[in-house]
């Protein structure tokens, strides 16, 4: 099999240009482009046998190219449809409500791990084993995963997510604009898969 880039239905967005949403969605397709590369390549060696070392690079960088499409399928989803806000009964709200002591805490916080320095993503997973929220800085698409969890929120924060719109002084303007256009409905549906 090989992987196809998704289609997103994204809306004009507020504070996050259409220029800047068609660069980023091409980058997306790239990753796309190089997981089927780099599992077609590692294929072609194992075939001939060759070179080891080549084929354990490719091993290595197989994981930054995988999440790189993936998170971004993440990312992409969120804006679907439009902004919404969540709801007060949702099992995210009360989740977050239990984790961080309400919900304008919880996005507080999420701003707060987005300003850690480096590219990366904020990351909010659900843990089913502990009925709680995560809230965590990953580095590149791959560094710093949490095993098994499921992804509920997913915040890019590489410089090319916002770098047509926004200087890089001006990051936490950009993690507004994120938050201001996400639909919660989206990342409410993820929590109510693991909820059981
Ligand atoms: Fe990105």
């Amino acid at each position: 099999m090989e992987y196809v880039a998704r289609q997103f239905n994204i809306p004009q967005l507020a504070g996050l240009s259409q220029k800047q949403m068609e660069v980023h969605l091409g980058l997306y397709q790239g990753y796309v482009k190089h997981v089927n590369l780099i599992r077609s390549q590692i294929t072609e060696l194992k075939e001939s046998e060759t070179d080891t070392y080549v084929i354990s690079e490719l091993r290595r960088r197989f994981s930054f190219e995988f999440d790189g499409m993936r998170m971004h399928e993440y990312y992409f989803e969120q804006f679907e449809s439009g902004a919404q806000s969540h709801a007060d009964d949702s099992a995210l709200t009360t989740a977050a409500i239990e984790k961080y002591g309400s919900w304008d805490a919880f996005i507080e916080h999420v701003k707060e791990v987005a300003g850690t320095r480096g590219i990366g993503w904020v990351i909010v997973y659900y843990d089913p084993a502990g009925r709680t929220l995560h809230t965590v800085f990953v580095g590149d698409h791959e560094l710093g995963q949490l095993a098994g969890l499921p992804i509920i929120l997913a915040v890019d924060l590489w410089e090319h997510a916002y770098m047509v719109d926004y200087l890089p002084a001006e990051k936490m303007s950009y993690v507004d604009a994120f938050l201001n256009n996400v639909n919660w409905s989206v990342v409410e549906r993820r929590m109510l898969e693991e909820v059981v």
